[in-house]
């Protein structure tokens, strides 16, 4: 199959590699040639990315440019990484030229694109979620008053696209009402922040579930836990993602059907009955509360980092599987996950999620690799003029590890992240623990 992956980040180093020969992950980090069943391009892509294929230069939010170069290129599938293109419709415009793809519409992209549109869905369907109110920039006294009355802590939310950074978990009041006054008044999430989505506090451990869907079937993906905050513990400020295990003990069978039966067959429904049948990959960001799962949020597409801990996992032909999601024959698809664990620790720059310097140089990669079962994928890296690799992102790479179980996945994960060195890097050190305290306990 000739395939197209859209986004230059670790998840779509993962979804690349996945294309390749399963059964061959497990052995070796890059493959040979030999070994690449299919011919995959990546726009733009990134130096992890060009080891499995042909890295195209367009940017992932250009969609007429994918749109034309898909065409003229007559590419079989294209899997769509990132969130921006398919709220901007690219899915849309791909269908419409008869090109298979994997990710919703413009308007089922909604359920990320817009937390006003997807908290109004989830009241209208009865889906467990946060109470909520919304407050467009005009009523920025009017949410104010709101957070005084409710306290804190509590949840302020950019309602449009905000690159991970529109969440704002509040303890205190001030924080809340600071964190009105920056997005409404000050405006900045920019256009992000046209509306706020104000909610309750959840109290619980976070849970990600993937449903990928043809807009008749669904099969789940391996369920993961992401650690959005910056700090050890769960502190500090909210990131993309500084690590993920996969499966997530908390997710019991028992959360599992719960999970379907109150959130994933009614968000189909209710797509389905709101004229935009949902179709690619549905993320369901859960936290596990003493009531049961509720919604976080939605998202349109895989996790990133989850997506380097999930795709690991798999056994089944994935360039196959996505192809089934696109081409509505998912029902026929048996998928095989390995009984593995797998672990991912985010290496971030010094500052991120705020300022943090570019430029710097990045040594041991291809010892972390060469550990065996440890993967090291490639996001804020870019080649330097020397040829050198340099960090140019906030999140630089992400070291997944995968064994036998979480221990044995975390040691390869932080043996690969010590190899690994570039200056004012730093990452947590307690990604899986939550995992493992859970295993302990059961
Ligand atoms: N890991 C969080 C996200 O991908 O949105």
């Amino acid at each position: 199959m000739k395939i197209l992956v859209v986004g230059s980040g670790g998840r779509e180093h993962a979804i690349v590699q996945s294309l390749t020969n399963p059964l061959a992950i497990e052995h070796s980090g890059p493959l040979s040639e030999e070994n690449i069943e299919h011919e995959v391009f990546t726009a733009p892509g990134n130096a992890g990315t060009a080891a499995f294929g042909t890295n195209v230069l367009i940017a992932a939010d250009d969609v007429d440019a994918l749109h034309r170069y898909a065409v003229q290129e007559a590419f079989d599938l294209v899997i769509v990484g990132p969130e921006v293109p398919l709220v901007l419709g690219l899915a849309d415009l791909l269908r419409e030229s008869g090109i298979s793809v994997v990710g919703p519409s413009a308007l089922a992209a909604r359920l990320e694109g817009s937390k006003s549109f997807a908290k109004l869905f989830m009241t209208k369907y009865d889906i467990p979620t946060a109470s909520y109110q919304v407050f467009h920039r005009s009523e920025a006294d009017a949410a104010l008053d709101h957070i005084r009355t409710q306290g804190a802590p509590i949840v302020v939310k950019a309602s449009g696209l905000a690159a991970g950074k529109g969440a704002i978990v509040c303890m205190t009041e001030e924080d809340a009402l600071e964190a009105i006054s920056a997005i409404l008044h000050d405006h900045h999430l920019g256009e992000a922040g046209e509306e706020v989505v104000i909610e309750s506090f959840m109290e619980g451990e976070e849970a990600s579930v993937f449903a990928l869907t043809d807009g008749t079937d669904y099969i789940l993906l391996p369920t993961a836990q992401d650690h959005k905050r910056v700090g050890e513990g769960d502190t500090g400020p909210n990131t993309g993602g500084m690590g993920a295990y996969a499966p997530a003990p908390i997710m019991t069978n028992k959360l599992l059907v719960d999970v379907c039966r109150m959130v994933i067959e009614p968000t189909l429904e209710g797509m389905r009955r709101e004229g935009s049948p949902y179709m690619g990959i549905l993320y369901c960001g859960l936290m596990i509360t003493a009531e049961g799962p509720k919604v976080m949020e939605f998202n349109c597409r895989l996790g990133d980092p989850e997506a380097q801990v999930v795709l690991p996992l798999m056994r089944s032909d994935v360039a196959e599987l996505f192809r089934s999601v696109a081409d509505g024959t998912l029902s026929e698809f048996e998928l095989e996950v390995a009984d593995k664990s797998a672990v991912c620790v985010v290496m971030a720059s010094e500052g991120y999620p705020d300022d943090y310097e570019k430029g710097k140089t990045i040594t041991g990669i291809e010892g972390a690799s060469s550990q065996g079962q440890t993967f090291v994928y490639q996001a804020g890296v870019t080649v330097d003029e020397t040829g050198e690799l340099v960090t140019s992102g906030g999140r630089v790479l992400a070291v997944t590890g995968l064994g036998v179980d979480l221990t044995d996945a975390m040691d390869r994960a932080y043996k690969g992240v010590e190899a690994i060195s570039f200056e004012g890097h730093f990452y947590r050190r307690d990604i899986g623990e939550k995992g493992l305290a859970r295993t302990a306990l059961s």
